[in-house]
């Protein structure tokens, strides 16, 4: 449970900041006689939501998500927006972030100075091998990259509904790229010389015990910033991109 559902964890800390929160606000006003100022709660409520987070076991960046919540909720009350509108950007995210939701994966993008280093990695196979994003977003790397090399292969897996959408839309003028709406653990690695993904730290074990089964002889596997506990990349390459990215290679 600590590694899965990372959703119903944030929600939880999410209800438990509100109660506890309300519970002292209760103790406060009624027992101490005392005001207390609606900023403060909802500070208060923020600042305890990602304690109890990390406490449940989120990832760095759920913080964001956790701090921010409960003020957005009220900012977007206060805008009196119609119904139809929550809804509507409810669907949008849970449709892009679908895998944040269900495998605690978010969607995030590889920044331009990552893909022009993966471009120069790219140079030593030569202009044709084949190319494969697991978890492809919205396939900006995909599409960059079948520009500069013609003649290479690049495919791309998704399963977050409107991000594959859009990806597939993306890739359709490129003839030499192809994005299939699959689950990266249905997809076989072997065919394939180069491996790359951009996910968070809850499957890189897993995805490298699929990719020590799978990967022929001669093939890399390039991870954006998440490492593969208890195995040292081969190479590292720092990035001078605003998340300080790194590109972590290991070769088979
Ligand atoms: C951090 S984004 C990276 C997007 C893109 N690779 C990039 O670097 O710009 C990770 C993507 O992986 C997708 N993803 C997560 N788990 C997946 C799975 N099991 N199968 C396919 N895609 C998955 C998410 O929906 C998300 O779009």
């Amino acid at each position: 449970m600590r590694r899965r559902y990372p959703i119903l964890r944030a929600l939880a800390a999410q209800v438990l900041a509100v109660a506890l929160v309300a519970l002292a606000a209760f103790l406060i006003v009624n027992l101490g006689r005392l005001p207390v100022h609606w900023v403060l709660l909802v500070l208060a409520q923020a600042g305890l939501a990602v304690w109890i987070g990390k406490r449940f076991g989120l990832v760095r960046w759920w913080s964001v998500f956790q701090a921010l919540f409960v003020p957005a909720l009220l900012g977007l009350n206060a805008l009196a927006l119609p119904p139809v509108a929550y809804l509507a950007a409810f669907l949008i995210v849970l449709l892009l972030n679908w895998n944040s939701f269900r495998h605690g994966v978010p969607l995030y993008l590889t920044s331009n100075q990552a893909t022009l280093r993966l471009a120069e990695l790219l140079r030593e196979r030569g202009p044709e091998f084949k190319f494969i994003d697991l978890g492809c977003g919205l396939a900006g790397p995909l599409c960059q990259l079948a520009r500069r090399y013609p003649l290479a292969q690049f495919t791309g897996v998704e399963t977050a509904p409107l991000t594959f959408l859009i990806a597939w839309l993306r890739a359709l003028p490129r003839r030499n790229c192809h994005i299939r709406y699959r689950s990266l653990w249905r997809v076989s690695l072997t065919p394939y010389d180069v491996i790359y993904c951009f996910l968070s730290p809850l499957p890189m074990s897993d995805l490298w015990q699929k990719a020590l089964v799978e990967l022929r002889p001669g093939a890399v596997f390039i991870s954006n910033t998440f490492g593969i506990p208890g195995v040292s990349p081969d190479e590292e390459y720092s990035l001078p991109d605003r998340r300080r990215t790194r590109l972590l290679v290991w070769k088979k």
